[in-house]
Parts: C-alpha cells; sequence; structure tokens
C-alpha cells in the first residue's frame, strides 16, 4: 500500500596516502600497525557517487556498484550497515507525507546504487572512495547524529583507507590505542585550500585488477616481514610529524622527499613479504627521480598504492605540464607502452 521512496545521493572522492598505511593490528576491525596521512583528490576525476533508497516495499537490503548486483552478504558492508542503522533517528519529509522513526529503520530496508568513475581495484583506492560514499549516503538518510570523526571510525570498518575520504584536504588516521576501535580515527590537518599549488597527476599504467588484495597483501607481510615491524615501530611515527610539519608550512622538498621514501618502504615491505609482491612500476620512479636530482630541489613527487599506476604530484602548474610532456615523451599513448592515460587532478586537493 505505502508507495514511497526516499533518496539521498552523496558524491565522495578518493584519497591518496602519501604516508602509507600497510598492516593491521585488528582483521575484523581493521585496526592499522601505524597511522597515515593522506591527501584527498580533486572529486572530478575519481571520486564514487552513491545514492541510498529506503522505501516499505523494499523486502532486502541491496546493492549494485557500477550497475551490477553485488552482495551485501560479505562483513565489511554488514558491519557498516549495522553501525549505522543503530544510530538512525526519525526522519520526516513533510512534501511526501512521510514519517519514519527510529524504530521503524530496524525494518526498513534500503537499496544501494554506487558508481565509480575510474576502474575498481586497479590501485587506485576505489573502496576508499566506496566505503566513505557509503557511509556518508546511509548517515545522511538515516538522520545519523554523530560527527566526521565517529562516521570515519565507521567507514573504517568497510575499508581502512575509506575513514581519511570523509574529508578534503591533508588527513591523517590516527592509529588509536583502544581495542575496540573507537580511538582509531581520520581528522583532518589542513582544508583543500591550504595547499592549492600542488597539482596531482595519475598516470593509469594498468586498469587491470590487482593480482593481491591489500588485505591479503597486508596480512602476509604482518606474519612474514620483519621489515614491516621496524617501519611500524622505528620509521613512520617520525615520519608523521616531518609530514605535518612539511605540510603546514608547504615545505615541497621535505614533502616530495617523505612521500617518495614512505612509498619505497611500502613497495621494500612487500618485496620482504613471503611470498613476495610485486605493485609498482619502477619505469616511472627512474624518470622522476633522475628529474628531481637534475633540479636544485624536488619537482615532483611519486607515490604507488597496491597497484602499478603512478601518482604523481607536480610542486606547481607549471611543472605538472612539463611533467606531461615527459610523460607523453616517454610513454605516447598510441604506442605499445603499457601507460594508457593520464588523470589530471586539475584543482588537485579538493572537497
Ligand atoms: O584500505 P585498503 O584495505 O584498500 O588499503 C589501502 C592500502 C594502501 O592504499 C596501499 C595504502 C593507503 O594508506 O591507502
Amino acid at each position: 500500500s505505502e508507495k514511497w521512496v526516499l533518496m539521498v545521493t552523496a558524491q565522495t572522492p578518493t584519497n591518496i596516502a602519501v604516508i602509507k598505511y600497510w598492516g593491521k593490528r585488528d582483521e575484523s576491525l581493521i585496526l592499522p600497525i601505524n597511522d597515515s596521512i593522506s591527501v584527498t583528490l580533486d572529486p572530478e576525476h575519481l571520486c564514487t557517487t552513491t545514492t541510498v533508497a529506503v522505501s516499505p516495499s523494499f523486502d532486502q537490503d541491496r546493492m549494485w556498484l557500477n550497475g551490477k548486483e553485488i552482495s551485501l552478504s560479505g562483513g565489511r558492508y554488514q558491519r557498516c550497515l549495522r553501525e549505522i542503522r543503530s544510530r538512525a533517528s526519525d526522519v520526516e519529509d513533510e512534501k511526501k507525507g512521510i514519517k519514519i522513526t527510529k524504530k521503524d529503520w530496524e525494518n526498513l530496508h534500503v537499496h544501494i546504487a554506487s558508481y565509480n568513475n575510474f576502474p575498481t581495484a586497479a590501485g587506485l583506492a576505489s573502496s576508499a572512495a566506496g566505503f566513505a560514499c557509503l557511509v556518508f549516503s546511509l548517515a545522511k538518510l538515516m538522520n545519523v547524529k554523530e560527527d566526521q570523526g565517529k562516521l570515519s571510525a565507521i567507514a573504517r570498518q568497510g575499508s581502512g583507507s575509506a575513514c581519511r575520504s570523509l574529508y578534503g584536504g591533508f588527513v591523517k588516521w590516527i592509529m588509536g590505542k583502544h581495542d575496540d576501535g573507537s580511538d582509531s580515527i581520520a581528522v583532518q590537518l589542513a582544508d583543500e585550500k591550504h595547499w592549492d599549488d600542488l597539482v596531482i597527476v595519475i598516470a593509469v599504467v594498468s586498469s587491470r585488477q590487482k593480482e593481491t588484495s591489500s588485505t591479503s597483501g597486508m596480512r602476509e607481510s604482518v606474519e612474514t616481514s620483519m621489515l614491516i615491524k621496524h617501519r611500524a615501530k622505528e620509521v613512520v611515527p617520525k615520519r608523521i610529524v616531518d609530514m605535518e610539519e612539511a605540510i603546514k608550512n608547504r615545505d615541497f622538498p621535505s614533502f616530495a622527499h617523505l612521500a617518495c621514501a614512505d612509498s619505497n618502504q611500502f613497495h621494500a615491505v612487500c618485496l620482504d613479504t613471503c611470498p613476495p609482491i610485486f605493485y609498482m612500476n619502477d619505469t616511472i620512479i627512474g624518470c622522476v627521480e633522475k628529474w628531481n636530482r637534475s633540479e636544485e630541489s624536488p619537482q615532483v613527487a611519486y607515490t604507488f598504492d597496491a597497484g602499478p599506476n603512478a601518482v604523481l604530484i607536480a610542486r606547481n602548474r607549471k611543472v605538472a605540464a612539463s611533467l606531461l610532456q615527459r610523460l607523453l615523451f616517454h610513454f605516447p599513448p598510441s604506442s605499445d607502452a603499457d601507460l594508457s592515460s593520464y588523470v589530471i587532478g586539475d584543482k588537485s586537493i579538493l572537497q
């Protein structure tokens, strides 16, 4: 009899870590072994758009990703749905004559439609944008009255890196101390206007899905790598302090040095894992290192996640233009080179 549908649509950009998260101390709550820092991208280029709908005529929760129905039975989806649902409050839409009470939410089902405007699971942090957007849109639909920090802790349980996509600009994920994860949240270090000279260029080397998921990769690293222990205990804590300082002062040489070193150490941990994991493409690193060395101070920083695609951060637009020229020269799109396209985060850092 009741025919109404209530909908919310939200858009969330992905984020790129410049101090990496790699390794969990608790797999089901997704608690990391170190802090991490990221930059949230411009939503025009790499983002997820999610519409969530509720209606009394829906008889189960369902989800479509890029137009294809996917199962919601996985623990991560279930946890996010449960956490948000348990915090739902009354919703009233007078125009439509809809009134949903806190109690009603327990029996109402949602339909979720999510689109990524970039390749899924190719090391471009699609799950970060995806889970951040899912949690944010469900929280809006269900009138959840929690602050961003709490929402970030819920998104974290979908995908660790997702907690950082709830903010624009520069974001830190604090690992936290508690066993229940309540203090493992993301905070904004600086907003998207703070350092808007930076231009982020993403060289899409391959849209193939990665062979080792970050979940199993991290598990294997934690179980077999000695280097990861040294990294989490001795290296990252100091790098986090230094990176915060570099961001605060818009100090590009320090920023570039720390971002490149941290990406390289993350991939060294991958190599130190048994069996070894290979994600990145080293040709681009060689080009950038050579260029930076030929200048007085670094022009471009590089960082790679769990995939072959390079994220390049140019110190300004002029450098970005030159970077694109060099990429096109070394990897002409029409040739057999495996670099197929370039995505330019023009405004670099914004919400
Ligand atoms: O959140 P996950 O499970 O997709 O892990 C992401 C891990 C890296 O992207 C490699 C690093 C990071 O901090 O984003």
